[in-house]
């Protein structure tokens, strides 16, 4: 499933704003300009993410250097910044005897890259899942998180190409990548196509903001959000014909059908500071 799909209609942010700040005016037909004074750090985010992933595509790795340009204005960002405050009603506990809900705020997308923001209540978990061909920055502005994030494991055998390693049954061998809980202000996270932590868990131990950044982002049928169950080393142990020991730090994961049905995720209009287009 794409999260980000499901909301771009029913949030419109500030694609929408730009867009419309893009077209003549009724009168003069003038474009609208960008204002002189200094730009907002979420304009210096998206003018820098338009230029690093100006001929993206799926599996394009940007360069070091605007990987670090990307991350040294996530890195100084705080919640004001996209206009949140923990007092918003998205990160209250609410006693739906369901799955606590999640906010989604939609910034930004295009073809090349998207900007959008999750709230999550205390507790609140967005299930295994992966970003198939992607790199993805994932700020966590606010609150205290656990990441469990994995890569699969691929072998090169004899002369045969590198390749990854599939049970039968369809479980594919994955390592863990990171396994710790992040506390804002922290270093933003990033994963790439085949390393980094690509497929990732994230489980709110309070109220937590996460902006995240994908290039290129998800797209549907090509690229869709798969979500996984993981499974320990143990329950499949001697089956990978590889000699992992105790197989610590290594897990079978599961495709699952459709979207977790432990997962709410609800819309709501990004209210930040709004994006031009030039
Ligand atoms: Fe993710």
């Amino acid at each position: 499933m794409r999260l980000e799909d499901e909301f771009l209609r029913k949030s419109s942010g500030a694609q929408l704003v730009a867009k419309k700040n893009n077209l003549p005016s009724k009168k003069g037909k003038r474009r609208k300009r960008r204002p002189d004074c200094m730009p907002s750090v979420v304009q210096r985010l998206f003018d820098t993410c338009k230029a690093v992933f100006a001929e993206g595509t799926a599996g394009f790795v940007p360069p070091p250097e605007d990987v670090a340009r990307i991350r040294s204005i996530l890195d100084s960002m705080k919640p004001a910044d996209v206009g949140l405050s923990p007092k918003l009603p998205y990160f209250k506990s609410i006693e739906n005897g369901g799955p606590p809900p999640i906010t989604y705020l939609h910034v930004y997308e295009c073809p090349e890259f998207s900007i959008g923001i999750f709230c999550l209540p205390p507790s609140a978990v967005l299930p295994l899942h992966n970003h198939p061909g992607m790199t993805v920055f994932s700020k966590l502005l606010l609150g205290s998180m656990h990441i469990k994030s994995y890569d699969w494991v691929v072998v090169s055998q004899d002369s045969h190409e590198p390749s990854h390693v599939d049970l039968p049954s369809g479980e594919r061998l994955a390592k863990v990548k990171t396994d710790d809980v992040f506390t804002a202000p922290c270093e933003t996270s990033i994963l790439y196509p085949s390393s980094g932590g690509n497929m990732h868990c994230f489980t709110a131990k309070t109220a937590c903001v996460v902006l995240d950044v994908l290039g290129p982002p998800y797209s549907d049928p090509e690229r869709n959000c798969t979500y996984y169950y993981a499974h320990a080393y143990a329950k499949y142990a001697g089956e990978s014909g590889l000699d992992l020991g105790e197989g610590e730090g290594y897990s079978w994961l599961q495709e699952r059908a459709g979207q977790p049905e432990e997962l709410l995720v609800v819309g709501a209009k990004y209210r930040g500071p709004n994006i031009v287009e030039d």
